[in-house]
């Protein structure tokens, strides 16, 4: 373990991916005011319980730390409603986001990853992030929605704006700072919102075989999705197909880089390209923490959590919790079954995973065909993100 976290230079943040966890499943950050979920059955239990522990975030943050209500709306942004209402706006946003829709993408997300290889090639070296694992999922995410992917430096910005900040929020101690900080990201985010009512507007205007049609024509008992609703659940897939992926299939190459007997197995037997991906996935969790708030008092880990607290539920550590998985440092995709956390359980799971999935494997597969050895750069060291709840690489050469 000492050796990967060394050779690739993994941020201490990530604490996780540096050996055994000390410390509790549960535990309360003073610092931040904020409770953290690290244990595997800890994890299952809080996003198996969502009347207990509240995908509504936004109702725990303190107001002053929120912008207003009128300069933001997180009305139908799908990752903070609770039941109910959220099993409404799922059951409406799945009858038009189908696994048919995805399944028919295969032969676009080959033909996709051959053209920006071949590009990279002819330039006569691949940075596999900028090169391939950034573009293919963004193309892909546009041009399923329907927006042109020649818009793609402007998404860049957008999610960069978004993500790209590594400072953590503070509910105890909140800084000026911090303040600057949510109010610059206000503004990609209404640029953002206003693109996607444009692209929406005139496809009620002008139906196209796209998503972002079948989302504003999407109907379910007779009711269809407000706007607002549209545009923010086109943001969440617009940013969700930004970094996800790109993480997955750094991450994956990253592990076939650091352990060439499993290259070879898979190289050998391309049966094995799915458990790669899933053992990539628990492994290098790419979203490593997930936010929820507690409606009453619970008991969780032995200890006592009260009500209207914030919780960070970290899917990162849980993947490494040797409570559910024997050697957890060691990456083994022979894991069967692998009931890793990374695109969450319950009624929240990630609705994009067959997509995820088939780029995932679809790319790797290219990859493994273009490329043997599968190797990265040791003169040009990989470089991870720096934020302390994403893990994925930024670049990677490869030689
Ligand atoms: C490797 C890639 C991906 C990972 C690791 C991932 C991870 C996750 C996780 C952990 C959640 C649960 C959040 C929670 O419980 O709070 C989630 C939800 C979601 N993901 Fe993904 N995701 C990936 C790719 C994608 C893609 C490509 C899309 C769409 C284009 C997508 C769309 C969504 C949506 C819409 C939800 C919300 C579902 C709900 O709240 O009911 N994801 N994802």
């Amino acid at each position: 373990m000492a050796d990967i976290v060394e050779r690739y230079n993994i941020p201490k943040q990530h604490f996780w991916l540096h050996g055994p966890r000390a410390g509790q499943p549960v535990e309360y950050d003073a610092d931040i005011g904020m409770w953290n979920v690290y244990g595997y059955p800890e994890l299952q239990e809080v996003l198996g319980d969502p009347a207990t522990f509240s995908s509504d975030t936004m109702r725990v943050i303190p107001k002053s730390l929120m912008p207003a209500a009128e300069e933001f709306s997180m009305e139908g942004f799908i990752t903070q409603i609770d039941p109910p209402e959220h099993g409404k706006l799922r059951k409406l946003v799945s009858s038009a986001f189908t696994r048919k829709v995805v399944a028919d993408l295969e032969p676009r997300i080959a033909a996709l990853t051959h053209e920006l290889l071949d590009e990279a090639q002819e330039r006569g070296q691949l940075e596999l992030v900028t090169d391939l694992a950034y573009p293919l999922p963004v193309i892909v995410i546009a041009e399923l929605l329907g927006v042109p992917s020649s818009d793609r430096a402007l998404f860049k910005q957008w999610a960069d704006a978004l993500f790209q900040r590594d400072a953590k929020i503070s509910l105890s101690k909140p800084t000026e700072e911090q303040n600057a900080d949510i109010q610059a990201s206000l503004r990609p985010w209404h640029e953002m919102s206003a693109y996607l009512a444009g692209h929406a507007a005139e496809r009620k205007r002008q139906p196209r075989a796209d998503l972002l049609t079948r989302l504003v024509e999407a109907e379910v008992d007779g009711e269809r999705l407000p706007d607002v609703q549209v545009v923010n659940f086109a943001i969440i897939l617009l940013l969700a197909g930004h970094i996800t992926t790109t993480m997955l299939l750094g991450n994956t190459v990253l592990c076939l880089d650091a352990f060439p007997e499993q290259q070879d197995k898979v190289r050998a037997d391309r049966e094995l390209v799915p458990a790669v991906i899933e053992e990539s996935l628990r492994f290098f969790t790419p979203f490593a923490a997930l936010g929820r708030s507690t409606t009453r008092e619970a008991e969780l880990g032995g200890v006592t959590i009260p009500a209207d607290q914030l919780i960070m539920v970290w899917p990162g550590p849980a993947n490494r919790d040797p409570r559910q998985f024997p050697n957890p440092d060691v990456f083994d995709p022979g894991r069967d079954p692998n009931p890793h956390l990374a695109f969450g359980r319950g009624i929240h799971f990630c609705l994009g995973a067959p997509l995820a999935r088939l780029e995932g494997r679809v790319a790797l597969n290219i990859l493994l065909d273009r490329f043997n050895p599968l190797r990265t750069d040791p003169n040009d060291p990989v470089d991870f993100m720096p934020a302390p709840t994403m893990t994925g690489v930024r670049r990677l050469r490869l030689i």
